[in-house]
């Protein structure tokens, strides 16, 4: 039951093979609940999943989607928040009701009461029939960052230097970027059907790699990933070290 390797040529390639993934999956389940993941490494995803909305060959009017983690605090309309980054990229385009769009709560004033609410959110909307991930650097997935223990499920977070250095790209400047997130545990992650986790460029290289080895360790949250007996890696060579 070791992680699947699809190889790519390129981000487009990636693109489109997890697009048609995810795609065949909504045709063959209309009401299948999709497991959502924010980054540069989906974007692209996304730009094909609206393209074939466009061409009429796919609609997501029945479909549920969870996303995996938000910042915290940060407001819904914030442009860093990854609700906004949502709507942006995929929600606004497609014809998926945003009521059935669930996004852990970055605004609520009780945080861990937010990731309760969250768990129960998930537990409602059932097992998500596909999980996107993107994996950090440091071989996080959502927000579980390298740490001595990982949680099982959501919740509250505090990120590592690394990432916040990874996602001040995104801000006007480093100390801009919130210091802690929402997050599904490693446990909420693995209770989908199927995951897809999606890497390119050699900044990803290492972090792969320590998936790859098959083991479980703290030190690299994806290599939980092992646990799963469905997961595919859709990656460019240069994040296989070629
Ligand atoms: P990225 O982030 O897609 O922007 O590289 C991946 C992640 O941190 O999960």
């Amino acid at each position: 039951m070791s992680i699947q390797v699809i190889k790519c040529k390129d981000y487009e390639e990636m693109s489109r093979t997890a697009a048609a993934i995810v795609a065949e999956i909504v045709k063959q389940r209309p009401d299948a609940v999709l497991g959502l993941a924010t980054g540069s490494t989906p974007v692209g995803t996304y730009r094909e999943l609206i393209r074939m909305y466009e061409a009429g060959e796919l609609s997501f009017s029945r479909v549920t989607t969870v996303n995996l983690d938000e910042y915290y605090p940060i407001s819904p309309d914030n442009d860093q928040s990854y609700r906004y980054f949502m709507n942006h990229n995929l929600f606004d385009h497609v014809d998926l009701d945003k009521a059935h769009t669930y996004v852990p709560d970055g605004n609520a004033a009780d945080p861990e009461e937010a990731c309760r609410r969250y768990e129960e959110t998930l537990a409602a909307v059932g097992q998500a029939d596909v999980q996107l991930l993107g994996i950090g650097q440091n071989g996080h997935i959502g927000f579980n960052e390298p740490a001595d223990s990982l949680a099982v499920e959501t919740h509250v977070t505090g990120l590592t230097e690394s990432t916040i250095r990874a996602n001040a790209r995104f801000f006007a400047s480093e100390a801009e970027v919130p210091t802690r997130a929402l997050t599904m545990g490693i446990g909420s992650i693995l209770r989908a059907k199927k995951i897809l986790i999606l890497a390119n460029g050699a900044a990803k290289r290492e972090a792969v790699a320590a998936m790859l080895a098959g083991g479980l360790t703290t030190a690299c949250p994806a290599s939980f990933l092992n646990l799963h007996p469905d997961v595919t890696l859709i990656c460019d060579g240069a994040a296989l070290g070629e």
